[in-house]
Protein backbone atom coordinates (compact mmCIF):
# COMPACT_ATOMS: atom_id res chain seq x y z
CA UNK A 1 0.00 0.00 0.00
CA UNK A 2 1.02 3.60 -0.84
CA UNK A 3 0.34 6.34 2.52
CA UNK A 4 0.13 9.79 1.97
CA UNK A 5 0.49 12.06 4.54
CA UNK A 6 -2.05 14.93 4.12
CA UNK A 7 -0.90 16.54 7.22
CA UNK A 8 -1.69 17.10 10.87
CA UNK A 9 -3.65 13.51 11.27
CA UNK A 10 -4.74 12.63 7.78
CA UNK A 11 -3.29 9.88 5.65
CA UNK A 12 -4.55 9.17 1.51
CA UNK A 13 -4.27 5.40 1.99
CA UNK A 14 -3.73 3.54 -1.46
CA UNK A 15 -3.83 -0.26 -2.63
CA UNK A 16 -4.98 -2.09 -5.60
CA UNK A 17 -7.95 0.04 -7.35
CA UNK A 18 -9.20 0.85 -3.73
CA UNK A 19 -8.32 4.17 -2.01
CA UNK A 20 -8.86 5.33 2.16
CA UNK A 21 -8.95 8.66 3.49
CA UNK A 22 -8.16 8.52 7.13
CA UNK A 23 -9.30 11.77 9.64
CA UNK A 24 -9.34 14.12 6.85
CA UNK A 25 -8.75 17.51 8.24
CA UNK A 26 -6.98 19.87 5.28
CA UNK A 27 -8.87 22.99 3.84
CA UNK A 28 -8.31 24.17 7.76
CA UNK A 29 -4.67 23.56 7.90
CA UNK A 30 -3.06 26.33 6.40
CA UNK A 31 0.11 24.22 6.28
CA UNK A 32 -1.74 21.61 3.55
CA UNK A 33 -2.88 24.65 1.45
CA UNK A 34 -1.42 22.27 -1.52
CA UNK A 35 -3.81 20.25 -1.01
CA UNK A 36 -6.95 19.89 -2.93
CA UNK A 37 -9.46 18.58 -1.16
CA UNK A 38 -12.27 18.27 -3.85
CA UNK A 39 -9.17 16.32 -6.03
CA UNK A 40 -8.74 13.60 -3.52
CA UNK A 41 -10.31 9.81 -4.78
CA UNK A 42 -11.93 8.32 -1.93
CA UNK A 43 -14.19 4.51 -1.45
CA UNK A 44 -13.96 4.49 2.31
CA UNK A 45 -12.78 7.10 4.89
CA UNK A 46 -11.72 6.01 8.27
CA UNK A 47 -12.60 7.90 11.19
CA UNK A 48 -10.77 7.59 14.38
CA UNK A 49 -12.82 10.01 16.59
CA UNK A 50 -15.06 13.35 15.81
CA UNK A 51 -12.68 16.15 16.79
CA UNK A 52 -12.95 19.05 14.54
CA UNK A 53 -9.06 18.21 13.41
CA UNK A 54 -10.18 14.58 12.46
CA UNK A 55 -13.31 15.27 10.81
CA UNK A 56 -13.61 19.26 9.40
CA UNK A 57 -13.59 17.30 6.11
CA UNK A 58 -15.44 14.09 5.69
CA UNK A 59 -18.61 15.20 4.64
CA UNK A 60 -17.29 16.96 1.43
CA UNK A 61 -14.84 13.74 0.60
CA UNK A 62 -17.44 11.40 1.28
CA UNK A 63 -20.42 14.14 -0.68
CA UNK A 64 -17.76 14.26 -3.62
CA UNK A 65 -16.88 10.15 -4.29
CA UNK A 66 -20.27 8.47 -2.29
CA UNK A 67 -17.01 7.47 -0.29
CA UNK A 68 -18.49 4.72 3.62
CA UNK A 69 -17.51 6.55 6.50
CA UNK A 70 -16.27 3.81 8.68
CA UNK A 71 -15.97 4.50 12.18
CA UNK A 72 -17.42 4.23 15.89
CA UNK A 73 -21.11 3.73 16.37
CA UNK A 74 -21.79 7.11 17.28
CA UNK A 75 -19.71 8.89 14.57
CA UNK A 76 -21.40 6.57 12.12
CA UNK A 77 -25.03 7.08 13.21
CA UNK A 78 -24.44 10.70 13.40
CA UNK A 79 -23.06 10.99 9.02
CA UNK A 80 -25.90 8.22 8.78
CA UNK A 81 -28.68 10.88 10.12
CA UNK A 82 -27.41 12.74 7.31
CA UNK A 83 -27.74 10.28 4.99
CA UNK A 84 -24.11 9.26 4.16
CA UNK A 85 -23.03 5.46 3.56
CA UNK A 86 -21.63 4.63 6.72
CA UNK A 87 -20.36 1.39 8.54
CA UNK A 88 -20.15 1.60 12.73
CA UNK A 89 -18.58 -0.78 15.15
CA UNK A 90 -16.91 -0.44 18.50
CA UNK A 91 -14.42 -0.94 19.78
CA UNK A 92 -12.31 -4.82 18.97
CA UNK A 93 -14.75 -4.93 15.74
CA UNK A 94 -13.70 -5.32 12.20
CA UNK A 95 -14.78 -4.28 9.05
CA UNK A 96 -13.96 -6.90 6.26
CA UNK A 97 -14.31 -6.39 2.91
CA UNK A 98 -12.12 -9.25 0.14
CA UNK A 99 -9.29 -6.13 -0.03
CA UNK A 100 -8.50 -5.12 3.42
CA UNK A 101 -10.17 -5.16 6.95
CA UNK A 102 -9.51 -2.17 9.23
CA UNK A 103 -9.96 -2.67 13.20
CA UNK A 104 -11.22 -0.42 15.84
CA UNK A 105 -8.96 -0.43 18.94
CA UNK A 106 -8.61 1.06 21.89
CA UNK A 107 -7.60 5.03 22.37
CA UNK A 108 -7.32 7.12 25.46
CA UNK A 109 -8.49 10.59 24.33
CA UNK A 110 -11.94 12.13 23.93
CA UNK A 111 -14.25 11.91 21.39
CA UNK A 112 -17.40 15.00 21.04
CA UNK A 113 -18.59 16.65 18.03
CA UNK A 114 -17.35 20.56 17.55
CA UNK A 115 -21.02 21.55 18.70
CA UNK A 116 -20.30 19.40 21.83
CA UNK A 117 -22.59 16.46 21.15
CA UNK A 118 -21.38 13.28 21.69
CA UNK A 119 -18.77 11.54 19.18
CA UNK A 120 -18.40 8.07 21.12
CA UNK A 121 -15.06 6.73 22.30
CA UNK A 122 -12.05 7.29 20.69
CA UNK A 123 -10.16 4.48 18.81
CA UNK A 124 -7.13 3.96 16.32
CA UNK A 125 -7.50 1.15 13.08
CA UNK A 126 -5.41 -1.83 12.84
CA UNK A 127 -5.72 -1.83 8.41
CA UNK A 128 -4.97 -4.87 7.00
CA UNK A 129 -4.20 -5.25 3.15
CA UNK A 130 -2.84 -8.95 1.87
CA UNK A 131 -0.69 -9.53 4.47
CA UNK A 132 0.23 -6.09 5.16
CA UNK A 133 -0.74 -4.88 8.53
CA UNK A 134 -0.23 -0.97 9.83
CA UNK A 135 -1.81 0.76 13.22
CA UNK A 136 -3.35 4.28 13.19
CA UNK A 137 -3.30 5.06 16.50
CA UNK A 138 -5.19 8.65 16.20
CA UNK A 139 -5.33 10.41 19.20
CA UNK A 140 -4.43 8.64 22.26
CA UNK A 141 -1.94 8.25 25.10
CA UNK A 142 0.51 5.90 25.71
CA UNK A 143 -1.93 2.89 26.84
CA UNK A 144 -1.00 -0.61 27.85
CA UNK A 145 -4.07 -1.64 25.67
CA UNK A 146 -1.04 -1.36 22.83
CA UNK A 147 0.39 -4.23 24.07
CA UNK A 148 -2.31 -6.52 23.17
CA UNK A 149 -2.14 -5.35 19.06
CA UNK A 150 1.36 -7.50 18.47
CA UNK A 151 -0.51 -11.04 20.11
CA UNK A 152 -2.61 -11.26 17.17
CA UNK A 153 -0.97 -8.86 14.58
CA UNK A 154 2.45 -8.68 13.40
CA UNK A 155 2.95 -4.67 11.92
CA UNK A 156 4.78 -3.22 9.35
CA UNK A 157 4.36 0.09 10.47
CA UNK A 158 2.96 2.15 13.33
CA UNK A 159 1.35 5.44 12.80
CA UNK A 160 1.83 7.17 16.09
CA UNK A 161 0.83 11.06 17.55
CA UNK A 162 3.87 12.70 18.50
CA UNK A 163 3.05 16.53 19.02
CA UNK A 164 2.46 15.79 22.90
CA UNK A 165 -0.15 17.99 24.54
CA UNK A 166 -3.46 16.77 22.75
CA UNK A 167 -1.86 13.23 22.36
CA UNK A 168 1.49 11.12 23.60
CA UNK A 169 4.64 12.96 22.81
CA UNK A 170 7.83 11.39 21.50
CA UNK A 171 9.18 9.67 24.73
CA UNK A 172 5.88 7.97 25.27
CA UNK A 173 5.28 7.09 21.50
CA UNK A 174 8.78 5.20 21.77
CA UNK A 175 7.22 3.16 24.62
CA UNK A 176 4.50 2.92 22.19
CA UNK A 177 6.42 1.62 19.40
CA UNK A 178 7.90 -0.92 22.35
CA UNK A 179 4.26 -1.86 23.21
CA UNK A 180 3.11 -2.65 19.28
CA UNK A 181 6.13 -4.28 18.61
CA UNK A 182 6.92 -2.21 15.66
CA UNK A 183 10.27 -0.14 15.25
CA UNK A 184 9.19 1.73 12.21
CA UNK A 185 6.83 4.79 13.12
CA UNK A 186 5.49 7.44 10.78
CA UNK A 187 5.00 10.31 13.52
CA UNK A 188 1.48 12.50 12.77
CA UNK A 189 -0.15 14.98 14.70
CA UNK A 190 2.42 17.22 14.85
CA UNK A 191 3.66 20.66 14.00
CA UNK A 192 -0.17 21.54 12.85
CA UNK A 193 -0.87 24.50 15.83
CA UNK A 194 1.43 25.57 18.30
CA UNK A 195 0.98 23.44 21.39
CA UNK A 196 2.05 20.82 19.21
CA UNK A 197 5.30 21.84 17.27
CA UNK A 198 8.30 19.66 17.60
CA UNK A 199 11.89 19.82 16.84
CA UNK A 200 12.11 17.00 14.50
CA UNK A 201 15.57 16.08 14.62
CA UNK A 202 15.25 15.58 18.15
CA UNK A 203 12.36 13.57 17.76
CA UNK A 204 14.20 11.55 15.23
CA UNK A 205 17.17 10.77 17.20
CA UNK A 206 15.30 9.81 20.46
CA UNK A 207 14.16 6.89 18.26
CA UNK A 208 17.22 6.04 16.80
CA UNK A 209 18.49 6.28 19.86
CA UNK A 210 16.45 2.91 20.89
CA UNK A 211 17.64 1.05 17.31
CA UNK A 212 14.05 3.11 15.96
CA UNK A 213 13.10 4.39 12.70
CA UNK A 214 10.91 7.59 12.83
CA UNK A 215 9.18 8.64 9.27
CA UNK A 216 8.42 12.43 9.33
CA UNK A 217 7.03 13.02 5.78
CA UNK A 218 6.50 16.43 3.89
CA UNK A 219 2.81 16.81 3.34
CA UNK A 220 2.01 15.11 -0.23
CA UNK A 221 4.83 12.91 0.79
CA UNK A 222 4.32 9.28 0.00
CA UNK A 223 5.44 5.76 2.32
CA UNK A 224 5.20 2.53 0.55
CA UNK A 225 4.21 -0.16 2.74
NI1 LIG B 1 -8.61 14.61 19.22
MN1 LIG C 1 -6.49 15.69 17.14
Amino acid sequence: MTITYLGHASLHIEFDEISIIVDPFISGNPLAAAIDVDELDADYILVTHAHQDHILDVEKIAKNNGAMIISNYEIAAHYSNKKFNTFGMNHGGTYKTQAFSAKYVNAIHTSSFPDGSYGGQPGGFVLTVKGKSIYIAGDTALTYDMKLIPLQTKLDLAILPIGDTFTMGVEDAVLASDFVACNKVLGYHYDSFPPITIDHDEAKQKFSNEKKELILLEIGGTLKV
